[in-house]
């Protein structure tokens, strides 16, 4: 056996088998052939890798890699454990074989063209280039010119790194037969720069979006200016609406169940009576004023402090209501109303959508479940009579195909029936029947055990990042075909690496996020903040002590100083709090700190000595 020369020393069934090499490092992910002729050359994927020696026996090894049986085949073959180094790595077939594969087989890397249909699914300007797939760094430098450039990579030293793998390419015309997306992952892990990545592609695609930011995130307008990535003027191609200003829901143009429906979703505990009350009192038409002041003035009615005869006369029909249920529902009208919801209405995101512009909407997850659940109906059934009309043979007025994009999706459609949730039914319904209509969701939550197994069931493609919760790990396992060595890496993953679980692909693929073109309005990472905010305030420090001539400090001016400072700050700060500043300028090397017989004095540090 040839140092580099790789051989497959064990099987453990017809999907699994186990290489080793005496030098070959193998790499995560990677694809290998094994040169079984009859066979056909299967070729696999590597899960897991290890190398051994004496020193390290494989038993130690994490997660205990390598089996007796592989041990004794290894030193059948020739090995000799006791003086050499091993590396083994586990290899996933990537077709099921009519019979395993034969120990001392030999095993290579592959072309490019002979990988190729398993790492591309789909060519360039036919699907979102979402990133590239891992361990095909070497494949790469094969490729040909039109998949070169496409997925630039952020490298875990925050380097740019072009063409650091083949690009991975979900088909978005394949989406017509696996509708729906769902974006996984704990806090950090990349799902929304993914969601900015995706929407990134859906807007060069000029796909229609309609896109919920409960975070504020989604602004496009800013390219990152990174060297190597130029294709960023998203500027036509997406529209920001704040809830409440520039969109809204038109009170007058709602019918009485939907009305109903705004009011369950205002707080929890809408009655049967309230739900007929206001069948008896709405009508559709009536706008907001109108509608608060009739409800007012029933109340009054009821409670019998009507002041006028004749406005009396036409409440009677009313007098059958009970006072709280007409309460009940005038509270949750007014606080439906402060929230904005009310104001503007939803013209200019259908506009967007024709247009086939991304639409993002703006506001709280409270106050956007709400809009969400009367926008997204409004919308659907828009294309579904496009589409039914055009069934019937009928024309009619075109309304595009589009795409649902939210973060935070659990709080949209939540588990379990007894929780409130407005938007709930339609994103069901949506995840049921949309792709007969090309309406489509991209769906990202930390927490996939807490979103609607109805919904979780119809997400044909799931992006899995990092994942530390177990509960959500094992939903993620019983979702997808991910294997119990990737569910194990789940709490390891970089923020930006993913597996991603497809139906359109047949096989779980670890991929890198590519680099973003446009970067979010705050970047600003929350411990820099913290670190920007604590050197302002030792800036403080250090003038005010300066200024007013407090060097050195002596221990009796510790708590006049941090009255002076706290002045300063327009804050209270305590004597520990002044002396633990003063301690961290000493250990910047901003300030000395001398022992003194009375205690500890600060003082300025001699100029030139100052770091
Ligand atoms: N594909 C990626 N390439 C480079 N950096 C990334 C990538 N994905 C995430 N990051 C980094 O990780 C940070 C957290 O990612 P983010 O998408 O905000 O996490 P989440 O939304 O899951 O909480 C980002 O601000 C970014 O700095
Ligand atoms: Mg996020």
């Amino acid at each position: 056996m040839t140092a580099a020369e790789m051989l497959v020393v064990g099987t453990t069934t017809q999907q699994y088998v186990y290489v080793a090499s005496r030098t070959y490092k193998f790499r995560m992910n990677e694809i290998l052939i094994i040169e079984d002729e009859s066979l056909g050359f299967p070729r696999g994927e590597v899960l897991e890798t290890s190398s051994f020696n004496k020193f390290i026996p494989p038993a130690t090894e994490n997660g205990f890699l390598v089996d007796r049986e592989v041990i004794t085949r290894l030193q059948e073959i020739g090995f000799d454990l006791q003086r050499e180094e091993v590396n083994v790595a586990r290899v996933r077939l990537l077709e099921e074989l009519p019979w395993p594969v034969r120990t001392g087989v030999r095993v290579r890397r592959p072309l490019f063209e002979e990988v190729e249909g398993y790492l591309l699914r789909a060519r360039p300007g036919k699907g979102w280039v979402v990133g590239i797939i891992k361990g095909t760094e070497e494949l790469a430098g094969q490729m040909p010119e039109e998949l070169r450039g496409l997925a630039p990579v952020i490298d875990r030293q925050g380097q740019l790194r072009q063409d650091a793998g083949v690009p991975f390419i979900l088909g978005y015309r394949e989406m017509s037969q696996y509708p729906h997306v769902g974006v996984f992952g704990g806090s950090g892990s990349g799902k929304s720069y993914g969601l900015r990545v995706l929407l990134e592609e859906v807007m060069q695609q000029r796909l229609p979006a309609v896109v919920f930011d409960p975070h504020y995130e989604m602004d496009f307008a800013t390219p990152t200016g990174v060297v190597g990535i130029d294709r960023a003027d998203f500027r036509d191609r997406f529209r920001i609406f704040h809830l409440g200003r520039e969109t809204g829901v038109d009170f007058s143009s709602l019918r009485t169940p939907e009305v109903v429906k705004l009011l369950q979703g205002a707080g929890r505990d809408f009655s049967e009576a309230m739900t007929n009350a206001v069948e008896a009192i709405h009508k559709r038409g009536m706008d907001c004023d109108y509608f608060e002041k009739l409800l007012e003035k029933i109340l009054a009615f009821l409670e019998g402090r009507s002041e006028n005869k004749e406005e009396e006369e036409r409440l009677l029909q009313y007098k059958s209501l009970s006072a709280s249920t007409i309460r009940g529902i005038l509270w949750r009208f007014q606080s439906l109303r402060r929230t904005g919801l009310f104001t503007g209405d939803v013209a200019p995101v259908e506009t967007a959508l024709r247009q086939r512009q991304v639409a993002v909407i703006r506001g709280s997850v409270r106050v956007l479940q709400l809009f969400a659940s009367y926008l997204l109906n409004y919308l659907y059934q828009k294309r579904r009579d496009y589409m039914d009309r055009r069934q019937a043979g009928e024309e009619g007025d075109y309304f595009p195909p589009f795409l649902v994009v939210t973060d935070e999706a659990h709080n949209f459609a939540p588990v379990g029936a007894e929780i409130n949730a407005p938007a709930r039914s339609i994103i069901r319904e949506i995840a049921q029947e949309g792709r007969k209509y090309g309406v489509f969701l991209v769906l990202a939550t930390q927490r996939p055990r807490l979103l609607d197994e109805t919904v979780t069931a119809q997400l044909n493609t799931k992006f899995i990042f990092r994942t530390v919760r177990h509960s959500d790990i094992s939903v993620i396992q019983e979702e997808t075909d991910i294997t119990k060595e990737e569910a194990g890496r789940l709490p390891y993953l970089p923020s930006g690496d993913a597996f991603v679980s497809s139906a359109f692909f047949g096989r779980t693929v670890a991929i890198r996020v590519r680099a973003a073109f446009t970067s979010p309005p705050h970047t600003t990472n929350p411990f820099d903040e913290m670190e920007e905010k604590l050197q302002s305030e030792e800036e403080i420090v250090l003038e005010v002590a300066r200024e007013g001539g407090w060097f050195p400090l002596q221990p009796g001016g510790v708590n006049p100083l941090a009255e002076a400072v706290g002045e300063r700050l327009g804050r209270p700060v305590s004597y520990d709090e002044m002396v633990t500043m003063l301690d961290r300028l000493v250990a910047k090397g901003k300030l000395v700190r001398e022992e003194s017989p009375f205690g500890a004095a600060y003082n300025l540090v001699e100029e030139g000595e100052t770091r």
